[in-house]
């Protein structure tokens, strides 16, 4: 379905490189088939360079020449991107708007592009970079089926991929999206236990990090619960409890699972 589709993405910091990355790795679409923009020339001078993919400072006349447009500027961005493509009657063909603007809702989306565009909010992470992302996305009031198989296409080479309802949206910007630097912090102290006790530092970051990719993968693989998972790891009077006992003690749990209810009641702000 996207062959022949022309894609937009407005801004290409982050996020803009990782999405036209990661479509260009898997060969779902051509460079000619992407147009890139960026605030100013100089960004767009390097990311045209550096990605292979015409990038410009012109959001409408982008917009104007696709039929899917991502938004991936910061959310305070949205509204004066949304109001210039506006003016310029960039919309006026109703392309599919994507939005992967923190905290921004889609019925502020539909009412800053003028209310015709069908419009699906998606939040992706880091790892879609290396095609081990995380993407969710919400329908608008105007998106169908169709524009999320769209969006699909869009972001399954990039990882995972999953509709849900829009009330659940900054939660998951609090968990998959702002999860990966909360893992590197982990992984990272993990890291720190090794060299403190005399591994060379490259090795325990490997260690930790390989360790929590097979450990992730098999919650993913098994479909089992982490805690039976965890107790297969521990052996009565071993190790791995004495361990747990410590990360308890450290209230690792609720010190995680607050990180992640604060990251999305912040995420929820971004866009007011
Ligand atoms: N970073 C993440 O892990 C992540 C994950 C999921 C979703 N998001 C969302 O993705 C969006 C982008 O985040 P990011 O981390 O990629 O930000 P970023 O690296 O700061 O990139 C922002 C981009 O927007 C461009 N820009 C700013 N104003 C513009 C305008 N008026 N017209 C066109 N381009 C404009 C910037 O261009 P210049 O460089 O020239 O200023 C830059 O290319 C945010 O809304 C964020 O909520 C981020």
């Amino acid at each position: 379905m996207l062959n022949n589709k022309k894609i937009a993405l407005l801004g290409s910091g982050t996020m803009g490189k990782t999405i036209v990355g990661g479509l260009l790795k898997s060969g779902k679409v051509k460079p000619a088939q992407l147009r890139a923009t960026t605030r100013r020339a100089a960004t767009a001078e390097s990311f045209s360079r550096d990605q292979g993919v015409a990038c410009s400072t012109d959001n409408a006349e982008v917009a104007a020449w696709a039929d899917i447009v991502i938004l991936c500027v910061k959310p305070k961005d949205i509204p004066k991107v949304l109001q210039d493509l506006q003016a310029k009657g960039a919309l006026k063909h109703k392309p599919l708007l994507i939005s992967i603007a923190a905290g921004v809702s889609t019925a502020f989306l539909e009412d800053a592009s003028g209310g015709a565009c069908p419009v699906l909010r998606a939040m992706p992470n880091t790892p879609c970079s290396i095609g081990r992302g995380m993407t969710v996305v919400a329908k608008g009031s105007h998106a169908g089926d169709a524009h999320v198989a769209l969006a699909k296409e869009i972001f399954s080479p990039l990882g995972r991929f999953l509709e849900l309802e829009e009330k659940h949206m900054d939660t998951v910007t609090g968990l998959s999206a702002s999860g990966p630097a909360f893992m590197y912090i982990i992984i990272e102290a993990l890291a720190d236990g090794g060299v403190m006790r005399g591994l060379p530092r490259n090795v325990a970051i490997e260690l930790a990090a390989q360790m929590t990719l097979g450990a992730a993968e098999m919650v993913l693989a098994t479909g089992k619960h982490p805690a039976a998972l965890k107790d297969d790891v521990t052996t009565p009077a071993g190790c791995t409890i004495a361990g747990i006992l410590a990360l308890e003690d450290g209230r690792i749990r609720s010190v995680l699972a607050r990180t992640v209810e604060l990251a999305s009641k912040v995420a929820g702000e971004l866009g007011k």
